[in-house]
C-alpha cells in the first residue's frame, strides 16, 4: 500500500513539473528537492483516510502535494550548514551541495509557497471558507508555534540541556505537526465531527513522536546505504536525543504506550481495512529489526 501510494505521489509530482520548465537553476533546485526520492509518508496517511472518507481524488491530490512541499521545503533547510550540517539526504546531495546555499534558501522558501498555492486551488474544495480553514491550520502548524519552533529548539538544545518532556515537546513541534496535518486536514475538509479530528491529531501526534525516536535510532544503528543519510552524527552535534536521555529500553517503552494512546479512540483507527495500528506498531518493529 505504501509503495503504490508512493508511486501516486511521484506521478502527481512529475506531472506538476511537467507544466514547469526548468529554465534556471531556483527552478532547477525546488524541482530536485521535490523529486529526490522520499518515503511520501505523509502523503500516504492523506490517501489513504481521504479514500475512507469518500474525497476525490483532486481534491487529496493537493492536500498531499501540499504537505509533502512542505516536507520537502523543512528537509531543505534542515540540511543547511547553519542548522544539521548534512550533505546528503535521500542518498544524494542536499539541495545546498549540488546548487548552492542561498540557491537552496530561495527553493526551499519557493516550495512553501508552492504548497500553499495548491491547498488554496479551487480543486483542493469548491468551498472558498474550507479552503481557507485548511490553509490557515496549515499556516499555524508549519509556523513559528509549530515547526519552526520545534526546529528553533532542536537547535537551541544542541548547547544547552535538555530534559525528557522538552526533547518530547520539540518532537512534537518539528516531527509530528505535519503528521497531524495529514491526519487531520482530510476530516476537515469533509466537516466531520470535532471528536474525530482531535482523534485524528492524537495519532498524526503519537506517530510523529514515535517516528522521530525511531529515526535517532537509525542515526545509531543504521548506515548511509539503509537511510540515505550520513549517520552516527547527532551525538557529534550535541543533539539530545530522546533515547540519548532516557535509553533504549525506555524509549522503545514509551513507543509501545504512545501507540496504544494513539489507536484507543475512534473506531477508524482500529476496525477498519486499513490498519492504522498496525503502521504505528510497524515503525518500532522496523527498529528492533
Ligand atoms: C525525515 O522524514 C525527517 C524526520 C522527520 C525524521 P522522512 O523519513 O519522512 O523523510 P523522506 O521524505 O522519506 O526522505
Ligand atoms: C527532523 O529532524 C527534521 C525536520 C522536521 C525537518 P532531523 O533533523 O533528525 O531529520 P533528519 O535526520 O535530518 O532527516
Ligand atoms: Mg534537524
Ligand atoms: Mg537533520
Ligand atoms: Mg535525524
Amino acid at each position: 500500500m505504501l509503495e503504490r501510494n508512493r508511486n501516486i505521489v511521484n506521478k502527481w509530482i512529475s506531472d506538476y513539473f511537467s507544466t514547469i520548465k526548468s529554465s534556471n537553476d531556483l527552478q532547477r533546485a525546488i524541482k530536485y528537492g521535490i523529486s529526490n526520492g522520499g518515503k511520501r509518508l505523509r502523503p500516504h496517511f492523506i490517501i489513504e483516510l481521504s479514500k475512507i472518507l469518500d474525497i476525490p481524488q483532486s481534491s487529496y491530490r493537493n492536500l498531499s502535494l501540499g504537505i509533502e512541499f512542505i516536507h520537502c521545503y523543512s528537509l531543505i533547510h534542515d540540511d543547511l550548514p547553519c542548522m544539521d550540517n548534512d550533505d546528503y539526504r535521500r542518498g544524494k546531495l542536499s539541495v545546498h551541495k549540488k546548487f548552492s546555499e542561498s540557491t537552496a534558501i530561495l527553493a526551499g522558501n519557493s516550495i512553501f509557497s508552492m504548497a500553499l498555492e495548491l491547498i488554496l486551488d479551487k480543486k483542493t474544495h469548491k468551498d472558498e471558507k474550507i479552503r481557507s480553514d485548511l490553509s490557515r491550520m496549515i499556516l499555524n502548524y508549519s509556523g513559528p508555534s509549530g515547526l519552526m519552533e520545534g526546529q528553533f529548539y532542536d537547535l537551541y538544545h544542541e548547547k544547552k540541556p535538555a530534559g525528557k518532556q522538552k526533547i518530547l515537546n520539540t518532537y512534537g513541534l518539528k516531527t509530528s505537526k505535519l503528521f497531524e496535518l495529514s491526519m487531520a486536514l482530510p476530516f476537515i475538509l469533509k466537516k466531520r465531527r470535532k471528536k474525530e479530528i482531535e482523534a485524528a491529531k492524537l495519532y498524526g501526534r503519537n506517530f510523529g513522536l514515535i517516528y522521530q525516536i525511531a529515526d535517532d535510532f537509525s542515526d545509531l544503528d543504521k548506515n548511509f546505504k539503509e537511510t540515505g543519510k550520513l549517520t552516527r552524527k547527532d551525538k557529534g552535534k550535541g543533539k539530545k536525543t530522546l533515547v540519548s536521555k532516557i535509553g533504549r529500553k525506555a524509549a522503545l517503552g514509551l513507543c509501545d504506550k504512545l501507540a496504544e494512546e494513539a489507536t484507543s479512540r475512534g473506531s477508524i483507527f482500529n476496525n477498519n481495512k486499513y490498519s492504522f495500528k498496525e503502521m504505528i506498531l510497524n515503525i518500532t518493529k522496523r527498529v528492533n529489526s
